[in-house]
């Protein structure tokens, strides 16, 4: 079925288009991707030709932007994706620790999801928050100077936090 926005992904898509002039929509080009992004869990080529349709712009602009920015996912990801800093001030805080409790609480390790699609998992180097490593960034939220007990829960909390499933995920 070819992507379209949800209504509510619409009316936030308006907001979006409402801060730039109609002749300049293509700037709402990012934003519009991040729309796509959290509605389907991941950029489809679908999706991506959907936002090259509302904002008048080539399909292969779109796909230029999407492969340009790493936080445009271009795959599935899991509701909570768990991005691990495994860089030397990490590593000797203790993100080994950190990737063998998800994988003990999870189910998966680097580079895997959950078979509920709850979780996914990717090593990062150095997120540029070395000062209060460990670090780990679940989507779009940093959880800094994490320990065995506060990740184990953080893992607790995002396990029974009620959540729906990106329709792409
Ligand atoms: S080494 Fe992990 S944030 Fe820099």
């Amino acid at each position: 079925m070819p992507f379209e926005f949800s209504k509510e992904m619409e009316a936030r898509f308006a907001k979006v288009l409402e801060k730039y002039p109609a002749e300049h929509k293509k700037a709402a080009l990012i934003p519009a991707l991040y729309l796509v992004q959290e509605q389907h869990g991941y950029l489809t080529i679908d999706g991506m030709k959907y936002i090259a349709g509302r904002l008048d712009i080539s399909a292969s602009e779109v796909l230029n932007t999407a492969t340009f920015y790493t936080l445009l996912r271009k795959e599935p990801h899991g509701r909570f994706h768990l991005q691990v800093c495994t860089n030397v001030s990490c590593f000797l805080r203790g993100s080994d620790d950190l990737i063998r409790m998800i994988r003990d609480k999870c189910g998966i390790g680097p580079g895997e999801m959950s078979d509920d699609r709850r979780f996914s998992c990717e090593e990062v180097q150095c997120l540029a928050a070395c000062g209060t490593a460990p670090v780990v960034q679940v989507n779009w939220d940093y959880h800094e100077k994490l320990t065995t007990e506060s990740f184990s829960t953080l893992l607790e909390e995002l396990q029974s936090r009620e959540i729906s499933a990106p329709e792409g995920a």
